[in-house]
Order: structure tokens, then sequence, then C-alpha cells
């Protein structure tokens, strides 16, 4: 059974640990908090996706206001890092110097520099790292995957994708709308397309932003984004990303993708999530697993350690790429012109 030590228990915290729960080969055996005597009691904790305030069961995990408690702990195999982007890099490094695997929720950090001291640790350590880049195991996410690089409806024509939420007010001391702290909604939301564009279309090179900044507050920065993308692939690739919509905007995670023979349309609103139109003017709706990326991924890291498996369906190197594909993006929409990678 791999121990974990679960830092941060706000939003993504507690959803890792409601997945860890019903996860075989691991539990939870201890937690970090800023503050502890909240933790298990479901105050402030919200999110896009999910019931964060479903009761939970605690019992036998220690909880703490020192996180050392847990990363030097003897007993602890894994720690995940479920805390603000601006110390992800700080407690990654020393979970892996203190011979910990490690999971780290995305962006893998603020810049690539920091996202280089991860790797750095993780090659010193020899221990497993991975950024919780979810969308790559998301069910809808994946079966695009494999329509796309299976060429099951020909080439790729155009694909499009769209993370939309209201502007997010659950964060701790609302770090997220500090654009120093979170790099605001293209490293915190928006990344998660870049990811998958990456991870789907290869290379990004080129990038050509437009956006809205401080709208939300003043050093709130980029809270909304529409980008065009230069990849290997011929197709348009676009995608549009954004949180400084008021209260009561729904959440929206959806593409389209138009493939020669075929249109793969998603909306997470929808009772049937995936359509697949064809040219005989038909539609289908492929059955997709009850499950999320959230669980898929923590499963797949899970057997990664317990298997000495390389971290090969979301290696921490392209996790970096979309960090830097991210601040491409945030230069192009301040110069307004595109930009292409180094
Ligand atoms: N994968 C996803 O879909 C997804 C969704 C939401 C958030 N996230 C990511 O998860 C991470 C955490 O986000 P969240 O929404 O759970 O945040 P949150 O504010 O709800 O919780 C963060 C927790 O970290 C602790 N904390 C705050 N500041 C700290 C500091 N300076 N040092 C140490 N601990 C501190 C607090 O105790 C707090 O409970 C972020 O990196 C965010 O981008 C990922």
């Amino acid at each position: 059974m791999l121990k974990i030590g679960l830092l941060g228990f706000g939003f993504m915290g507690v959803t890792h640990y409601r997945i860890y729960q019903h996860l075989p080969g691991a539990e939870v055996v201890g937690i970090f908090d800023l503050e502890p005597g909240k933790v298990g009691r479901g105050e402030g904790v919200a999110g896009n996706i999910g019931d964060a305030e479903e009761q939970l069961d605690l019992s036998g995990v220690k909880i703490t206001g020192n996180a050392d408690e847990l990363i030097e702990a003897k007993d602890i195999d894994i720690i995940d890092v479920c805390l603000p982007t601006f110390v992800h890099a700080d407690f990654a490094v020393k979970a892996l110097e203190a011979g910990k695997h490690v999971f780290c929720e995305k962006p893998m950090a603020l810049t690539p520099s920091e996202c280089d001291m991860m790797i750095d640790a993780r090659d010193e350590s020899g221990k497993k790292l991975m950024i919780g880049h979810c969308i790559r195991f998301w069910p809808e996410y994946v079966y695009a995957s494999r329509v796309i690089k299976e060429k099951k409806h020909g080439e790729v024509i155009s694909a499009f994708f769209r993370r939309l939420s209201p502007t997010p007010s659950w964060s701790y001391e609302s770090w997220i709308l500090q654009e120093e702290k979170s790099g605001g909604a293209l490293l915190d939301l928006h990344i998660h397309d870049i990811d998958y564009i990456y991870s789907v279309f290869g290379n990004i090179t080129e990038v050509s932003s437009s956006g809205v900044q401080n709208v939300v507050s003043p050093d709130s920065g980029v809270g909304y984004v529409l980008t065009k993308y230069q990849t290997g692939s011929p197709a348009l690739v676009t995608a549009e990303g954004g949180w400084h919509f008021h209260e009561g905007f729904p959440f929206n995670m959806s593409f389209h993708i138009r493939c020669e023979e075929g249109t793969l349309l998603f909306d997470a609103g929808q009772e049937k999530t995936l359509a697949v139109c064809t040219p005989d003017g038909k539609t289908h709706y492929p059955a997709m697993p009850g499950t999320t990326g959230w669980d898929e991924e923590l499963k797949y890291f899970v057997e990664c350690v317990k298997d000495n498996k390389r971290v090969d369906a979301s290696p921490p190197e392209e996790s970096k790429t979309a960090v830097e594909t991210a601040l491409m993006e945030h230069e192009s929409l301040q110069i307004n012109s595109s930009v292409r990678s180094l």
C-alpha cells in the first residue's frame, strides 16, 4: 500500500482525497493545510466541477499545519502537492530531495526555470514526478486523441477548444486572482487546453493571441484569451479560455474537431457529452466511462510508482512546454503580434 501525504486541502486537495479513498493500492495518511483546524469541515472549498463539500471521512489521517512533518515522514511514499502555484516548485523540490515521489497539480510552476528545478530534483533523486494535466486523461479528450491519431475520420481540418468559467471565488486569500501567484487565467485555466493541443498536434511553433487583462481586479492579469496555434499539423487550431465572467455564468468545457469524414462535438454541460456527426447525416453518441481525468491521472501515477514505470503519458518536460507556451501567449497578447517559439 503506497502512503500519501497531501499538501493543501482546498478545492483540489479535497478532490484528490476523495479519489484516493476509492483508489486501490494507495491511502492518504497525512494532510497539511495552513488552517488545519478547518480540514474536513468543507468551509470555503469549491470549484468548477464536482461537489467538494461532500462529507469526508478523515479517520486515521494525521492533520498538520507543518508540511515538513509529512515531507520528512519515513512511512510516506508520495507527496501530492495541491498548493497554490507560486509554491509548487519549492514544495515539490523539497519533497523530491527528501526521497518522495511527487504528484503536483498543474500548472507545473510559474516560470520555465522553476520547472527545470523540479525536473533536476527528479533526476537527482531518481523518484517519479508528474504534473496534474488531467485533460490528457479526461474520457472525451482521450476518445478524441485516439480518433485523431488513428485518423478514424481522416485528417483534422480544424479544432477549437473552449474553457470558460465565472471568476474563481474560492481560493485561499484569493491567491488565484493575483497573476504573480497564479499566472492568471492563462496559466491556471487555459493551460489545460494548451497541454492537450500539444499532446495531440505536437510542437507549438507559433501563437497569436488576443485577450483582456486586469478586468477582475488591477493585478488579476489575463482574464480571457483567444489564441491561434501553429503546430506541425496543417489543421486550423484555436482555443478560448477565460474566467472574467460574472457569477452565474455556467462553467464551459467543450471542443469541436472537424475531420475530413466526421465532426466531434463535446460539451461537458450536455447530458450526452460527446457527439460524432458523419457525412451521411447521422449523429452518434459514443458511451463514455463514468470517470474523470482526475481519477485516471492519479490511478496512472500510483501505477507508475508501484510498477516503477516511466511517467510517459504526461512527462514533466511536456508540462514545462505548456508553461512556456502560456508565456508565449502572454507575450503575444502584450505586443499584439504573433510569437514564435525559440
Ligand atoms: N487540475 C484541475 O482541474 C485544477 C482545478 C483547480 C485547481 N487546480 C490547481 O490546484 C492547485 C491548488 O488550487 P486550489 O483551487 O485547491 O486552491 P485553494 O486555495 O482552494 O487551496 C490551496 C490550499 O493551499 C494552502 N496554502 C495557501 N497558501 C499557501 C502557502 N503560501 N504555502 C503553503 N500552503 C498554502 C491553503 O491551506 C489552501 O487550503 C493550484 O495549483 C491550482 O492551479 C487544478
